[in-house]
């Protein structure tokens, strides 16, 4: 596949995914996204969710309009609820099949994308394993196509962002006065770049990142947080766990890393490290697990786990970015 250009602005994404008139017309980033904003879409999402065991909600706010998912790298749960969540809102929905696609043929991304332009798609959902992908998407498509990053290598992951607040918000009082402490491989973690931020922006109390040391992350990547390699300090008396799989497509050397026997042992989330944390502490975790490395198997399925959770509110979230991008689509 050929290269993208080198990415030089990246603190331009902040902006770039706004329109003249202020409204979201990519989501590209949780890094400087107003708190405001943030909030109306954590409220947006609660309004696409149903009780357990009804029909899911449905609109047609995006009648009449087409949605890609553009997956260069292996999901399940971003996809399929980006799939469901545009259905649900009445698009059209292409899933591109990346790997019988022309770009292993050689195809550039931005053929690739602008091919599927001139088919009227509208929004298109990216993930790519290279920095700077979504963001250089969104520089070259047409004045009405919005772009939301699905995933981009270990830099952001927004909708799983928005998600993990959302579910924290919906077991917890206030930001504020939690610690939140999240367990694993934190320096090649998009999920934790972008939950950090979004907590940051909610004015967490506390936020813990815990890894061996050579997982940890870059401090300047994420002020204000502590990092620590310390399972037993860095989780106690915290209101919200989350533990992170070690991200191996992302570790070009594995030297280094502890092995599955004593990674679980010094920092998985256990029943037994548990205990260091406050007794009602919910246990989150973006998915997909490694049972008995980073997680075990029995509390991911247990009473404290609100992992499944995140998976539903995981399409309630893309469902409220996608209505809120249509809406400013429409508003052109
Ligand atoms: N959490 C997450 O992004 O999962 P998938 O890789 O399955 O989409």
């Amino acid at each position: 596949m050929n290269a993208i250009e080198p990415r030089t602005d990246l603190q331009d994404e902040a902006s770039l995914q706004l329109d003249a008139n202020g409204k979201l017309r990519h989501l590209l980033t949780l890094k400087g996204l107003d708190k405001g904003l943030l909030i109306d879409m954590l409220d947006d999402a609660e309004g696409y969710l149903t009780a357990p065991g009804s029909q899911p909600a449905r609109s047609r706010v995006l009648a009449g309009r087409t949605v890609a998912n553009l997956f260069f790298e292996a999901s399940t749960r971003t996809r399929a609820s980006f799939d469901l969540a545009g259905k649900r809102l009445g698009a059209d929905v292409l899933n591109l099949d990346v790997n019988t696609s022309s770009r292993k043929k050689g195809e550039s991304i931005l053929d690739t994308i602008y091919t599927l332009e001139a088919m009227q798609v509208d929004v298109m959902v990216v993930r790519d394993a290279s920095a700077g992908v979504p963001a250089y998407i969104a520089r070259h498509v047409l004045d009405h196509v919005s772009i939301l990053n699905a995933g981009e290598s270990d830099v952001s992951h927004p909708t799983q962002g928005l998600l993990d607040v959302l579910t924290i918000r919906q077991h917890k009082d206030s930001f504020e006065n939690l610690a939140v402490a999240i367990v694993g491989d934190i320096r090649h973690s998009r999920v934790a770049m972008s939950t950090s931020q979004a907590l940051t922006t909610l004015g967490v109390g506390e936020l813990r990142l815990i890894s061996p040391a050579v997982l940890a992350p870059d401090p300047e990547s994420v002020p204000g947080a502590i990092i620590s390699d310390n399972l037993k300090e860095g989780i106690r008396d915290a209101d919200v766990v989350m533990a992170l799989r070690i991200q191996r497509e992302r570790i070009g050397n594995l030297d280094g890393i502890p092995g599955i026997d004593e990674y679980f042992a010094n920092f998985g989330i256990s029943h037994e490290s548990m205990m260091h944390a406050k007794p009602d502490a919910i246990v989150m975790h973006p998915g997909p697990m490694n049972r008995g490395i980073e997680i075990e198997g029995s509390l991911a399925d247990g009473p404290r786990s609100v992992i499944t959770r995140q998976v539903t509110n995981g399409v309630a979230v893309r469902m409220a970015v996608l209505d809120r991008v249509g809406k400013t689509m429409a508003a052109r």
